[in-house]
């Protein structure tokens, strides 16, 4: 079942619960889901759930940022609705979301998920903060793309009820999640988890903790080669991508996804897996000089490819 055929027949999938569950494949959703920051990833996954039928609190760090997150959250949901993925009106979507720079948003959730950036410190001061406001039969999750979660859960006083929940960019095109495990994750909390993820109409890939998980550290070391490639001259950015795309089938070249993640998120997550798994991530210096000229790729219009209304 997809996202798609589940929000087109209008359902919600908390009230289709009782049915997911007997199918021992899905899990009745939470009724209300917090998200700690409410940038490209923590919107989207606000908006997965929101179709979903939860309600969701988003909770950012100012009032501007508020906005921000407001905007896009509400620009995937008039999105659905042009392409018809949800049955809803915009008004009963809305009125299951809020926005906030207030922690109590989190108290009354059953799962709040970190979306905050990748910096390590912040991770660990935003899970605290979590865990300080929410009720104790909460699951908490961390989007993380690469930061072990056997180090986050370090900080937690109750780490049994931590996982991490990575969810792929863009979250509604994606079928993806990765559910990662810590050596003292609840073997309840990781089946719970498993069981939304399904209910959203995604596909879990569990993995053991380990410094960037499955997919991050297979996907991050093919793009970091690329920019290599790419500043040794091999060949164009063009002609690199389409060697992946044409010869190996990849559905994007490994540049332009740089691009669409982000070339600082990139640069984050390279930075620590170098510090975690040594030399070969190692951080090309044109990836280091595109960051430090604020060409971070398609959200400020430019990183390998130029883009324009979000097209490279
Ligand atoms: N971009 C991707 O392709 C991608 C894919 C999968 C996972 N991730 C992971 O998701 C996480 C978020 O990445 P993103 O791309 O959405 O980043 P982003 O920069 O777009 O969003 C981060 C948001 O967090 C907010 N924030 C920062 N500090 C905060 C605080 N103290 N309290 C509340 N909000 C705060 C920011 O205002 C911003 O809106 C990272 O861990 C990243 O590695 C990213």
């Amino acid at each position: 079942m997809s996202e798609t055929d589940a929000v087109s027949r209008g359902e919600s999938a908390v009230s289709r619960g009782e049915s997911a569950v007997s199918r021992g494949e899905s899990a009745v959703l939470p009724g209300e889901v917090g998200v700690l920051g409410g940038g490209r990833m923590g919107a989207g996954i606000a908006h997965a759930f929101l179709l979903a039928g939860s309600r969701v609190s988003v909770v950012e760090r100012d009032a501007e940022q508020c906005e921000g997150a407001r905007e896009r959250v509400e620009s995937a949901i008039h999105a659905s609705i042009e392409r018809a993925t949800t049955q809803e009106e915009f008004g009963a979507l809305a009125d299951r979301f809020t926005v906030t720079t207030s922690d109590e948003a989190f108290e009354t959730a059953a799962l709040v998920i970190e979306a905050v950036p990748e910096v390590h410190d912040l991770k660990v001061s935003s899970l605290r903060r979590i865990e300080a406001h929410v009720d104790r039969e909460c699951v908490i999750a961390s989007n993380t793309s690469s930061i072990s979660i056997d180090d986050l859960a370090g900080s937690l006083e109750t780490p049994e009820r931590f996982v991490g929940m990575h969810f792929f960019n863009p979250v509604p095109a994606s079928s993806l999640i990765e559910v990662v495990v810590g050596a003292r994750s609840d073997p309840a909390v990781v089946s719970k988890v498993q069981g939304w993820a399904r209910t959203l109409g995604k596909t879990p890939v569990t993995v053991s903790d380990a410094p960037g998980f499955a997919s991050s550290r297979l996907g991050v070391i093919v793009g970091l080669e690329a920019i290599r490639m790419l500043e040794e001259g091999v060949a164009s950015a063009e002609d690199i991508d389409a060697a992946m795309v044409l010869g190996y089938r990849y559905p994007v070249g490994p540049l332009r996804l740089a691009d669409i993640v982000g070339l600082d998120v990139r640069l984050g997550i390279a930075e620590y897996l170098y510090e975690q798994l040594g030399e070969r991530f190692a951080p090309p210096q044109l990836l280091r000089d595109k960051v430090a000229a604020g060409e971070l790729g398609r959200k400020t219009g430019r990183g390998f490819f130029e883009w324009s209304g979000g097209q490279a």
